[in-house]
């Protein structure tokens, strides 16, 4: 109940991608709305756990302001991000969820002055997530898909047939991030060449892992698999986005803030 002093910060990009959680945070608490920069910030309760929630936009510059306004604003404990993700690692299926445990913006390229997707100044390229938040989080997932993956089957068996064979996976390791909606088999190709640990491309959780690196925020990403990156990418994700990435964010968030909040009561 609401006993973290300093509140968890959870963000998505678009709205889809944060499923019920605004909605569920005002049934349960009475919610303060700010608004600056452009941004609805709404703090509460949900699921027990003293949240700020917003929504970053698209980018790595939306995302490093929005992490930035949690950090300084709002004094956030940690920062979680949410949202779906083309799917790299050639075992990252459609359906699948992937937990960030270490980021990298690969469209970053100074090169010859600093080494390829190094930030330059800080002498790295790879940003890691909080171990414990990203253990809960997929420890989450886990728990979301043994407990929802038939209902996720039949529900949309149309738009995720292998659902009906194989539940889906949690993966745990490389997210990489960069200003570009990647669609097509040479782009992809060409990441999952340049970056062979790499599982899911999206467009913001590196910028945020850079930030929460520079303040000492712990932060963790997870990301729902709406298309495989390639040709397909744009249509799979439109329609992914329209009802399965809030059903999937909903059911994890809610799992992970229920046992976050027994965790710091
Ligand atoms: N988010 C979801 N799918 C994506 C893709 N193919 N490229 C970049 N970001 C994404």
């Amino acid at each position: 109940m609401n006993s973290n002093t300093r509140p968890l910060g959870v963000l998505a990009a678009l709205p889809q991608e944060l499923g019920d959680l605004i909605a569920a945070m005002q049934a349960e608490s009475a919610v303060d709305k700010r608004t600056f920069g452009q941004r609805d910030y709404y703090v509460g309760t949900v699921h027990g756990v003293s949240c700020v929630v917003t929504l970053a936009r698209v980018g790595k510059v939306a995302a490093a302001a929005t992490a930035s306004a949690l950090i300084h604003a709002f004094d956030v404990e940690a920062i979680v991000f949410t949202g779906v993700a083309g799917g790299v690692g050639e075992e990252v299926h459609v359906g699948d969820v992937v937990v960030g445990e270490t980021l990298l913006q690969h469209d970053m390229n100074a090169e010859p002055l600093f080494p390829r997707y190094e930030i330059p100044l800080l002498g790295r390229a790879r940003f890691d997530a909080d171990r414990a938040l990203a253990s809960a989080l997929a420890a989450a997932c886990e728990r979301f898909v043994e407990e929802q993956g038939a209902a996720l089957a039949a529900r949309f068996k149309d738009a995720l047939p292998r659902l009906a064979q194989a539940l889906p996976r949690v993966h745990r390791g490389l997210v990489i991030s960069g200003d570009q909606f990647v669609a097509s088999a040479a782009a992809v190709g060409a990441l999952r060449e340049a970056l062979p640990d790499a599982l899911a491309v999206e467009m913001e959780g590196a910028a945020i892992a850079q930030v929460c690196f520079e303040y000492g925020v712990p932060c963790a990403v997870v990301r729902t698999i709406s298309d495989t990156a390639d040709e397909h990418a744009s249509v799979s994700f439109s329609s992914f986005l329209t009802d399965i990435a809030g059903t999937y964010s909903s059911g994890i968030l809610r799992q992970f803030l229920a046992a976050y909040g027994a965790a710091v009561r």
